[in-house]
């Protein structure tokens, strides 16, 4: 088969969120620290009646019946999660309600789990089903989902919830250039979950960033040698129309474009603008190491590549910024961002994308966007998905009762075991 890729897509994030400039009020941190410090502006959280479940039933649902997908057509499920519901059944077990009414249990695939790149390896997992010799002809179906909450503290205003579906299948109108992929995973404790009666991350802020960052040279690195490989000339960022970066909070993808535009000047001097050679100069001999450690650098960076960013970033940072950290959906979701705020200007363009998981495993690879067939096409996803009106109904929730909401969910985890049933949206 060929352009194998993502067909349909659709997004659920909870109607409850805290912004980010009460919580700045409530925590007593200085004004803008989490708004311009980390760049966000909302962040969504489960209440008691959601959870990750119920929000991928939810999901899952609303693909299949507006893309008018018979749920006998699929033939692979793979759910990518970090939330810990049970530690033997999978989440995918659960989404087969969906589909055993249907009278079909005959689908493939489990969960895939590390951290915030499960997502992408249950993508990947259905891509290669699609292409390689067991394809039985049905589509392929990726979940994304996760809460993502943490202790108090800086962490914090970090968290988010979403669940993320897409289709996956040949003649995508989201086609996967599979010869383009560079990996890296390597052992770290950047951030994890020991202790199994919590559902709360232990997490080195700093560390984290590090590690996301030597993640992402070293797979810009792969992915510009397997591209020149291929294309029998070199890559640099102007080969691509946008970047896509896993958001854990917005100033990390700022940093992480920056870091981007860095690579391609100490890589040829004449990838960056002649303004950018002088900014970044100074830095150009720096190890390694010093360069991560750098403050200086990473504002010369960001300074450098502001206009790239423009162009480039913002039109995928609208729902990372809005919903927070979804951990395996927030990839996913800022790429949701880009085909919202493009639609079919995106036909013909590539995009990059970058996914991380602490611990750590990362990969960059690229789609190359085409319009599609109806119902799998660019427009119709950008208004199946209706961003601006999942968005304009939410409800703020003050930061009290956030605050009461988690600790409730605290003496929950991991205790009463409540059955779960769908959560339609409204739609
Ligand atoms: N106005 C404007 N900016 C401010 C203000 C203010 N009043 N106060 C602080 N800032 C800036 C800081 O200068 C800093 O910016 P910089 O990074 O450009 O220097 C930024 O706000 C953050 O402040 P810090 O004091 O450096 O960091 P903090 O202790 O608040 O922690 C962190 C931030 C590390 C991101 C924390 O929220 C965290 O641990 N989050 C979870 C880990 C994470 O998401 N890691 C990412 C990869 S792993 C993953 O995806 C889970």
């Amino acid at each position: 088969p060929a352009n194998v890729g993502i067909l349909a897509m659709d997004i659920y994030f909870p109607p409850t969120c805290v912004t980010q400039d009460a919580l700045e009020g409530h925590d007593g941190v200085s004004k803008g620290k989490y708004t311009i410090g980390l760049g966000q502006d909302c962040m969504a959280f489960c209440s008691e009646v959601e959870d990750v479940i119920s929000m991928s039933l939810t999901v899952v649902t609303s693909l299949l019946e507006k893309f008018n997908v018979d749920p006998k057509q699929i033939g692979h499920l793979a759910v990518g999660s970090e939330t810990v519901i049970d530690k033997s059944k999978s989440i995918k077990t659960f989404l087969m309600q969906v589909f055993e009414a249907s009278g079909n249990t005959d689908i493939e695939g489990v969960d895939s789990t590390n951290a915030c790149y499960g997502g992408t390896a249950a993508l990947f997992n259905c891509v290669n089903w699609v292409e390689s010799s067991s394809w039985d002809g049905r589509y392929g179906l990726v979940v994304c989902t996760d809460t993502a909450v943490y202790a108090e503290g800086p962490a914090r205003p970090t968290g988010g919830a979403a669940a993320i579906a897409m289709l996956v299948g040949p003649d995508a109108p989201i086609a996967f250039e599979s010869k383009l992929r560079g990996s890296h995973m390597s052992h770290a404790y950047d951030f994890y979950k020991p202790n199994l009666a919590s559902e709360y991350p232990i997490v080195d802020g700093k560390l984290s960033q590090t590690c996301y960052l030597m993640a992402l040279d070293s797979c810009y690195r792969l992915y510009c040698e397997k591209f020149e490989k291929l294309e029998g000339r070199p890559f640099s960022m102007s080969d691509s129309d946008y970047f896509v970066f896993h958001s854990p909070y917005n100033k990390l993808v700022q940093k992480s474009f920056g870091r981007l535009y860095f690579n391609d000047f100490l890589r040829n001097a004449s990838f960056v603008d002649e303004v950018a050679r002088e900014t970044l100069a100074p830095y150009a001999s720096l190890s390694g190491d010093e360069s991560y450690q750098s403050r200086d650098l990473e504002k010369a960076n960001q300074q450098a590549a502001k206009h790239l960013y423009d162009a480039k970033v913002q039109p995928s940072t609208l729902i990372p910024k809005q919903v927070g950290n979804m951990y395996t959906a927030s990839l996913y979701a800022a790429f949701a961002s880009l085909l919202h705020n493009k639609n079919s200007s995106l036909v013909g363009k590539r995009v990059v994308m970058f996914s991380y998981g602490s611990g750590l495993t990362a990969t960059m690879f690229s789609f190359q966007l085409q319009e599609g067939q109806h119902p799998f096409n660019l427009s119709n996803i950008v208004t199946v998905m209706n961003v601006s009106d999942k968005l304009k109904q939410r409800v703020e929730i003050p930061p009290e009762k956030f605050v009461e909401t988690l600790k409730i969910m605290e003496h929950r985890y991991g205790g009463d075991f409540m059955p779960r049933r769908t959560r339609l949206l409204v739609s």
